[in-house]
C-alpha cells in the first residue's frame, strides 16, 4: 500500500497526544518531516526518529519528500502555512480553527482552488461515532426539521496557556469562542444541514485575565507565560439566525462562576430533539412512540475519538478512497459567524451577514 509522506508543523500538545497516536495506527502514512520553532520539542522519544527536523516551516514545505502537511501550530499559522503549502502543491490538513479571520480563510479557499489539492480542517466532533449516528438519524428524516438549538462549552476555570499564544488575539484570533466554539458550532450547523448564517448577535467578556486561580485540570493545552498577554475574551455569548429560519444560541467560556463545567449541544426537531454529549451515556433522543413520550439512549462506544478518525478520513480522501465530508465553504460560513460575534460585541448591534 502506498504511504502518504507527511510533514508536521508544530509539535506541541495536540500533535503528541492526538495526531501522533492516530498516525501510528495507520498503515498508509509515514511522517517524514517535523517542524517546531523550539528545537527541543522535536526531541521526544516517541516521535519518528528518522523524520527530518526543521525549525522553519518554510524548509519543511520545501522538503521534496513531503506530500502533505498537517499544521498543529498556533492558530494564526494555519492559513499562513496552509496557503504556502497548497501553493507548493502539497495537500493540507490544519487543526482548528481553520483561520483567524474571514480574509485569511478566503486566502485558503483561493489557494485550495488554484492548487486542486486536498485541503481540510479538523472537525473531530463530526467524526465521533455518536455524531455519525445522529447524522444518519437526521438524514433519514427521523428528527424532522431541526429548527433551533443551543450549544456551549462552559468551563468554571480552564484557561489554556494563560499569557501564551492562546490568550494573545494576534496569534489565536480569539478566546473560548475560537478555541471551543468552533467544535460545537460546527457540529450544530453540520447536523442542521449546513444552513447559511444570515445574522449574528453577541457579547464577549474578559473578567479573569488577572485572576490567579484561572487555570484548572480542564486546561490541558498550551504553556503559561507569567508576563504574557491576555487580550481575548474569557466568555462569549451569542445568537445566530440562519437563512432557513433556524436559530442557534451559543455560550463558550474558559472561566465562569458556575456550579458545574458542561459541554452540550441540543437541537430541537419537529419529530425528535437531540442531545449530544462528550459523555457517551448522556447522549439522548427525545421523541414520541405509540402516544407516549420516550427518551432514547444510544449505546455507542468511542474507542478512538474523533481526531484520529478525522485524520484517517483526510488520508482516505488524498488516496481517492473517500469523498470529503468537509468543504472550505462551510469553514468560511463558520468564520463569518465567529467574526460577526466579535463585531456585534464591539458595536452593540446585530450584524447582518
Ligand atoms: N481539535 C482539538 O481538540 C484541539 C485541541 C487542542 C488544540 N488544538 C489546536 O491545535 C493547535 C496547537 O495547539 P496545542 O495545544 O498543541 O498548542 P501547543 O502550544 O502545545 O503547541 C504548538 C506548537 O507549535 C510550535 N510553534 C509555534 N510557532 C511555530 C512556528 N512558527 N513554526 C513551527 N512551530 C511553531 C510551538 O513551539 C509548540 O510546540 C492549535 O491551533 C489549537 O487550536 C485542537
Amino acid at each position: 500500500m502506498k504511504k502518504i509522506k507527511l510533514g508536521i508543523v508544530g509539535c506541541g500538545g495536540i500533535f503528541k497526544y492526538a495526531h501522533l497516536p492516530a498516525y501510528k495506527k495507520m498503515q498508509n502514512v509515514e511522517i517524514v518531516a517535523l517542524c517546531d520553532i523550539v528545537e527541543a520539542k522535536m526531541e521526544d522519544p516517541e516521535f519518528p526518529p528518522d523524520a527530518h527536523r526543521y525549525t522553519a516551516w518554510q524548509d519543511l514545505i520545501n522538503d521534496p519528500e513531503v506530500e502533505a502537511v498537517d499544521i498543529c501550530a498556533p492558530n494564526y499559522l494555519h492559513s499562513v502555512v496552509g496557503v504556502a503549502a497548497l501553493k507548493k502543491g502539497l495537500h493540507v490538513f490544519t487543526e482548528k480553527p481553520d483561520a483567524i479571520s474571514v480574509s485569511e480563510m478566503q486566502k485558503l479557499i483561493d489557494a485550495e482552488k488554484e492548487s486542486g489539492k486536498v485541503y481540510m480542517a479538523m472537525r473531530n466532533n463530526r467524526h465521533l461515532n455518536v455524531s455519525k449516528f445522529f447524522k444518519q438519524y437526521i438524514d433519514e428524516g427521523k428528527a424532522g426539521e431541526l429548527y433551533c438549538g443551543r450549544c456551549g462549552i462552559i468551563r468554571r476555570r480552564g484557561i489554556p496557556g494563560k499569557g501564551g499564544w492562546f490568550t494573545t488575539k494576534a496569534q489565536s484570533g480569539g478566546g473560548p469562542l475560537v478555541d471551543l466554539g468552533v467544535h460545537m458550532i460546527d457540529l450544530a450547523v453540520y447536523f442542521m444541514g449546513n444552513p447559511k448564517a444570515v445574522s449574528v448577535s453577541g457579547c464577549v467578556y474578559n473578567k479573569f485575565a488577572n485572576s490567579d486561580i484561572s487555570d484548572s485540570v480542564n486546561s490541558k493545552f498550551g504553556e503559561k507565560k507569567d508576563d504574557g498577554i491576555f487580550d481575548v475574551e474569557d466568555l462569549a455569548m451569542g445568537f445566530i439566525r440562519f437563512e432557513n429560519g433556524a436559530c442557534l444560541q451559543i455560550e463558550f467560556s474558559w472561566a465562569s462562576n458556575i456550579e458545574k463545567e458542561t459541554a452540550f449541544l441540543e437541537l430541537r426537531g419537529e419529530k425528535a430533539g437531540l442531545k449530544f454529549s462528550y459523555i457517551p451515556e448522556d447522549n439522548r433522543i427525545y421523541t414520541e412512540e405509540c402516544g407516549r413520550l420516550v427518551d432514547i439512549a444510544p449505546r455507542i462506544p468511542e474507542p478512538d475519538g474523533g481526531h484520529g478518525q478525522n485524520l484517517v478520513h483526510f488520508i482516505d480522501v488524498i488516496q481517492g478512497n473517500a469523498k470529503p465530508d468537509f468543504t472550505s465553504e462551510q469553514g468560511l460560513n463558520e468564520m463569518k459567524i465567529l467574526q460577526a460575534i466579535y463585531e456585534s460585541a464591539e458595536t452593540g448591534k446585530e450584524v447582518i451577514l
